[in-house]
């Protein structure tokens, strides 16, 4: 299969070739050993940065085992993601102290500054949305990060201005 082959879904993704070699290399390593799914898709994902459906045939075909066992397992952990990430992963605090001092009026703004979901990533994967679940900063809600920047007792009209810094 190639680089630039396309899903089922008709989405063409962006795996580079070397990313593919890289993908074959940590299958190879695994093939053939029982209980490696897991640590094999781990791998794999730190390469790619997520598991659209062509990286779950191969692993399926190079591990010999049904691809929908790999879907079920990547469906499962919340640690994989079959979607691309954005180069920036912003991140919503919606944990209790956050989602009472506003967390979820900041996520409107956020999504809509963006034009995209929880969860998705704009189509030029600058950006990723996620939602959090407390981060530790509770006195300091509500809370907003992009990557590792923590953006503390954040307003909603002050959101472009964070991610303009970013774009
Ligand atoms: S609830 Fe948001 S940091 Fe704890």
């Amino acid at each position: 299969m190639g680089c630039c082959e396309t899903s089922s879904a008709g989405d063409i993704t962006d795996i580079t070739p070397e990313q593919w070699a890289k993908a074959d290399e940590i299958i190879a390593r695994y093939k053939g050993q029982r209980g490696v799914l897991i640590p094999c898709l781990h791998e794999i994902q730190q390469v790619v940065g997520y598991l659209p459906l062509e990286v779950q045939e191969r692993v399926a075909a190079g591990l010999d085992i049904p691809v929908a066992d790999v879907y079920s397992v990547i469906t499962f952990y919340a640690l994989f993601t079959t979607k691309p990430k954005g180069k920036h992963k912003v991140g919503v605090c919606l944990g209790t102290a956050c989602y009472v001092r506003g967390g979820e009026k900041i996520l409107d703004k956020v999504e809509h500054a963006l034009g995209i979901k929880a969860g998705d990533t704009t189509p030029d994967r600058l950006f990723s949305i996620q939602v959090m679940r407390c981060i530790g900063a509770c006195g300091l809600g509500p809370v907003m990060t992009v990557d590792d920047d923590i953006y503390a007792r954040i307003k909603p009209e002050r959101v472009p201005e964070v991610l303009k810094k970013y774009s």
